[in-house]
Parts: C-alpha cells; structure tokens; sequence
C-alpha cells in the first residue's frame, strides 16, 4: 500500500525523491527489460482498457502528459473523468513507478506477439474445456449480462457500469446514485426476456437511504434502457425496507421465470434477530413483482395484514444466488449461511426457510445460536456446506454446449475460489465437483446467447470464458 505521505503529491518532494530512488537502479534509456511482476500489474489492471500489446498508448497523443510525474498522477489519481480509475490503494510506490516507465518503454518490437488466448487446458470428470481471459482491467465484477449483439455489460460494486465490445470496456453512464460501502454498491444486472421488443436492463444495487437515516441504505432495483453508452427512461422499481444502517447482506441476484415474474433475493441486513422471520420488513426475504414492479396477485402474502406483498419466501440470510430450473421453471437460491451453514435451496411460495432459528452453522466468531436444525414449519435446504464455501452467483447450465453438464447448476465459491458443479436427481445432489480450482474469489457466472458459460472473479477482477475442447 502506499503511504499516504506519497499522495500529498502537491509537496512534490516525496515525488521527486521516488524519481531520483527510481532512476539511481534502473536506467530507462538502455531499454531494460520490464520485471515480470510489472507485467502481470500491467495484464490484471491495465490490458482490459489499454490492451495487452499497451496499443492504446503507442503513438499516442497524450492528454495529461507524458513525463514521469504526469504518467504518475494518471495512474495514482486516475482519470475520473475520463474513466480512467486510479490506483492509489493497489499498488506500492515502486510499482506504480515501474507501470510508469513500461507504459513509456512499450513493448520492442521483436517481442511483439499474439496476445495470449490459451491460458489452461482443464479435464473434469464429464469433459474437458479450455480456460481464456476475456476481459481484464475490473475490480469486482458482479453483475454480466450479454447484449444481443454480443456485447457485455459488466457492473462493478463500485458503482461502474461497463459495455464490453471489441476488446475493450466502455463506460456507460447515467446510474442514480449509488450506496457504496462494504458489501453494498452496483449489483446485478438481468436484461427483460423480451429485451429485444422492449429495451428493458433491470438492475439491483444499493440505494442511499432517506434523510431520517444518514449511514444507511438497503437494496433496490430498477429498469432502464440504453442507447449510445448513457441509461435512459430509468425507473426505481422496487425499494426495500426498512433500511439499516449496517452495510452487509444486500441479496441480491435476478432472474425472471418463464411466465415473465422476477425474483430477486434480500439478505438479513445485518438484524437477523428481527427481520428474517417478521413479514413487515423485506430484509431476510425472497421477493416476486412483476416486470413493472407491481405485485403479482396470487403472492402469497397478500393478504396477510402489515406483511409486505412482494415477499415469495421468508427466513433467508443472504441468497447470493438465484436461477430458475430450465424444465421444471421452479426458483433456487444459494444463500451465504453462517459459518458451516451455506445453504442451496428450493424456493416454494409462502415458505419459511428457518434462518435463524434452524441452521446447520455456527457464529463466525465461533460461538452458538440455535441448537436445532430441523423445526415443523420450517424448510431444510436441498444441500448446506461445511465449512462454508460463500456461495456467489448459480445458474442452471442451459442449452447442450457442455456435454454431460445439462441442468447442472454451478455456484461460484468467494471463500476457496472455485466454481462448484452440482448434479441433481430430482431434489437430490448425487455429485459434486470443482471446477477452475484456485481461480480467484469467484464472483458470478452466467452464460452467453451461445450458451458458452463465462466466470468474474475479483480483484484483480477479470471474465474468463469455458470453451469444451475434444
Ligand atoms: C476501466 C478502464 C481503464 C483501466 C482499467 C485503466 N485505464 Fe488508464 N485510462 C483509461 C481512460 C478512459 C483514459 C483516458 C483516455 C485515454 O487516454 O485513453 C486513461 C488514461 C490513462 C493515462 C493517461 C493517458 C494520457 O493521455 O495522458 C495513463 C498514463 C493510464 N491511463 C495508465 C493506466 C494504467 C497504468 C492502468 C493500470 C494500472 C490503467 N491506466 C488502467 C481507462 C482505463
């Protein structure tokens, strides 16, 4: 990390100390190869945007700049009006400093090659496929999703909306603004099944919270469409409540079913003493509206007096998953449990899934909360995990591309950093695998018009795409 003496760039002296540190054991004249490690900063954070031969700064005619300080300033402070962000909080001093002079030095010529495509060949139990890195340059990735044309819209939790074409991301502007804090921030994306007659982008994010409520803010979703990389005709749709100051377990994955109703999951926010099992509240809940965000008539607590009408399913933690069954149509969510107690279930309506007064885990800290995990009343889930694999992201694998993988689902684990195939018979799991082991915090997966399945890891974030191979 950077001292933060070093950003008081003002004063100049740090600075210019750092040059003189920097040139008494490099001299960039002699064209000195770049360190490896520069490289690799280089492809995680930069390639996605400037492309990994630096073709965007080859004969470039630099807006801000091109000596060692304004390369500096460019990469520390960022652009933001540009888009460009900046990098004060991931690299040291000196790798900023090398990023700097490999920037300038560009890549000699004779070492010019094809980007590399082919980064892994994995064999699995039903088939073996092939690993590429389709975009880089992302901090956390949450929500993909694929434009008819083939282009990507990827959201990062820091509230940035990019569309990916042709190799590079673009910054699409126009989002309301945003809650951005701890586990809050730009989330999910889902385009309308009829995307192409009617433009529809739903989003869910975390929204600020009203006046009364400075710290906080809680999840909601809205619909918008977009033209020449700027959202327009956007409606908030849905705005959960109460909101909490605490600033964890926002949910909050989409997915529509076949008769066009979205579903959509909120977590505990923080006061599972209260909000999971009480109706008045949208915290701990599995919700259903419709694509307007008006309330379906034959929800099952409609009629419930003070209960709040988008509820579908109670007593839920933090469903990080949600996908509907390509054949059957039915709703399952993943859900982050506590520790020893990360959950898959199958969503019925009106149910109370016991969260948390069944569980199969414990506190974090270690400590108890409940003794039983069964109660009359309450749901036991499909499958729970011990230890805790932190659920992100699950869809049911569509379409016929993955021989041997057809209505599986995959679940990407954030806390050991792979991507989990579950095979079902019916309501049982008869086998699991892991696939991409020790790919990074696996964030999301979702799968392509094609029916190819793409994966986001995080930080540094990136999109790799599983292409089966004979
Ligand atoms: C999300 C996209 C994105 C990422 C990631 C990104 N940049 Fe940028 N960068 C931009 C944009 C957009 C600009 C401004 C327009 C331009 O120069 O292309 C810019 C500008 C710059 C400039 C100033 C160029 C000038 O003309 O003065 C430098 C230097 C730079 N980036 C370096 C980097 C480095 C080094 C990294 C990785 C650590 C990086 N950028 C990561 C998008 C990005």
């Amino acid at each position: 990390m950077f001292t933060s003496k070093f950003f008081n760039i003002s004063t100049g002296i740090i600075l210019v100390s750092a040059l003189l540190w920097y040139s008494s054991c490099s001299n960039p004249s002699s064209g000195t190869s770049t360190s490896p490690k520069t490289i690799k900063n280089y492809e995680n954070y930069c390639a996605g945007c400037h492309g990994f031969q630096l073709e965007k700064f080859e004969k470039k005619d630099w807006m801000f700049g091109n000596n060692d300080e304004d390369l500096i300033e460019s990469i520390v402070e960022g652009r933001p009006e540009m888009g460009m962000p900046g990098f004060k909080k991931t690299f040291t001093e000196e790798e900023v400093i090398a990023l700097a002079e490999y920037i300038k030095q560009g890549i000699p010529d004779e070492l010019k090659e094809e980007p590399e495509t082919q980064d892994n060949i994995h064999k699995t139990d039903e088939l073996t496929y092939r690993v590429d890195t389709i975009v880089s340059g992302l901090d956390v990735p949450w929500g993909m999703e694929f434009l008819p044309n083939g282009n990507i819209l990827i959201s990062e939790r820091s509230g940035t909306l990019y569309r990916f074409s042709d190799g590079q991301l673009h910054k699409v502007s126009g989002l309301p603004e945003i809650f951005v804090k701890g586990q809050g921030g730009l989330m999910d994306i889902k385009l309308h099944p009829d995307y192409k007659n009617n433009g529809w982008i739903y989003f869910a994010f975390s929204a600020p919270a009203d006046e009364k409520n400075e710290e906080g803010g809680n999840t909601s979703i809205m619909r918008t469409r977009l033209k020449n990389d700027l959202l327009y005709d956007t409606e908030i749709i849905f705005n959960g409540e109460p909101d909490t100051n605490k600033s964890y377990h926002f949910g909050c994955k989409l997915a529509f079913d076949k008769d066009g109703y979205l579903f959509f999951g909120i977590g505990d926010r923080g006061y599972r003493e209260f909000n999971p099992q009480s109706l008045t509240n949208h915290n701990g809940k599995i919700h259903r509206i419709n694509d307007d965000g008006s309330i379906p008539e034959d929800n099952p607590f409609v009629n419930t007096e003070n209960a709040m009408p988008s509820i579908y399913s109670y007593g839920h933690r933090n469903p990080q998953g949600t996908d509907i069954h390509p054949e059957t149509n039915e709703v399952w969510i993943s859900e982050h449990g506590p520790k020893g107690g990360d959950e898959l279930n199958l969503i019925k309506p009106g149910l109370n899934y016991g969260w948390p007064v069944i569980s199969y885990g414990i506190n974090y800290d270690g400590t108890t909360f409940t003794d039983i995990t069964h109660k009359e009343g309450m749901e036991q889930p499909v499958t729970y995990w011990d230890p805790s694999i932190a659920p992100c992201g699950m869809i049911f694998v569509r379409g016929d591309k993955y021989p041997g993988w057809e209505n599986n689902i995959l679940i990407g684990s954030l806390r050991y950093q792979y991507l989990e195939r579950v095979v079902l018979e019916r309501y049982n799991v008869v086998h699991q695998e892991k696939l991409l082991q020790d790919i990074g915090r696996v964030r999301n997966v979702v799968q392509d018009n094609d029916g190819y399945i793409y994966v986001a890891i995080e930080t540094p974030g990136k999109i790799v795409k599983l292409t089966p191979v004979e």
